[in-house]
């Protein structure tokens, strides 16, 4: 009997309705960029953006190469890319934010 008691006690504990447990906060959406691409995103933006008009150009091909182009002053001046291309601002400003580093 004092078996039974018990297992029905424990039987009872699942079936209780549970209040839903408090999720901790959501960590950060899309928001400001705080963390420097690296050349491999940037290979990556380029490959998306850039080599329709600019497969093998210097620039695509190597850190240095691209830090001593003038990218960052034609994406930053607007004249790059060119239309048809057009390149949504979070991806801009990921983009500038690599010659920052
Ligand atoms: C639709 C074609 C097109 C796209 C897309 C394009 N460009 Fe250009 N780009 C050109 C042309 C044409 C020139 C040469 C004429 C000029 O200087 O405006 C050029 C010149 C350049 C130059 C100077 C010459 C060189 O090769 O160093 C840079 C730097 C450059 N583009 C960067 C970029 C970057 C970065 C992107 C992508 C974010 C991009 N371009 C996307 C057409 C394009």
């Amino acid at each position: 009997m004092r078996l039974f008691l018990v297992l029905f006690l424990i039987a009872g504990c699942g079936t209780e309705e549970r209040a839903p447990i408090d999720q901790p906060n959501p960590g950060p959406g899309p928001g400001p960029i705080d963390e420097i691409p690296d050349f491999a995103r940037m290979t990556e933006i380029h490959d998306s953006y850039c080599v329709q008009c600019h497969g093998g150009s210097a620039f695509t091909l190597s850190e240095n190469a691209l830090r001593a182009s003038s990218a960052k002053q034609r994406v930053l001046n607007g004249t790059m890319p060119k239309p048809p291309i057009s390149m949504p601002r979070e991806v801009r400003d990921e983009y500038l934010s690599f010659f920052s580093g």
